[in-house]
């Protein structure tokens, strides 16, 4: 009796054991990899959102709703790098055409 309590004991141990290894199996496959979308949502968040807001209607310093903007891609790209009154120009902090699209469509899908 002792022996087959012991037993039960042991296959617990082996089959806590083995959901143990299967969850972190499950752990590893988590990509942390970022998509365009989020990386162009962080980069607004850093860049643009002291001013705009994560939503785009903060309006702090004197800044346009973006929500309300009826703005093209085009112009916003080029608001972006070249700024516009108090905004300042984003050429040399964001130097690549890529993520100043892919921020415009960020800002684009901010619109309700
Ligand atoms: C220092 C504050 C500030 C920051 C930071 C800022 N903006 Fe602006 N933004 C403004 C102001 C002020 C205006 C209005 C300019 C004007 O019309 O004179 C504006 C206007 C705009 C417009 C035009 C909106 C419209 O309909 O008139 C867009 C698009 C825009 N900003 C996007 C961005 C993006 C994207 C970023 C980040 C890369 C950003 N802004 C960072 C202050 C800021």
């Amino acid at each position: 009796m002792r022996k087959i309590a012991s037993l039960n004991v042991v296959l617990g141990k082996a089959l806590l054991l083995v959901l143990f290894f299967y969850g972190c199996q499950g752990a590893e496959k988590v990509d942390y990899q970022e998509s365009p979308a989020e990386t162009a949502k962080n980069l607004y968040i850093i860049h643009c959102s002291r001013c705009h807001g994560v939503a785009g209607d903060l309006g702090a310093s004197g800044s346009k709703n973006l929500k309300l903007s009826s703005f093209s891609k085009e112009e916003i790209q080029y608001i972006i790098k070249n700024g516009k009154g108090v905004m300042p120009s984003y050429k040399d902090i964001l130097n690549s055409d890529q993520k100043v699209s892919d921020i415009s469509d960020h800002v684009l899908s901010l619109r309700d």
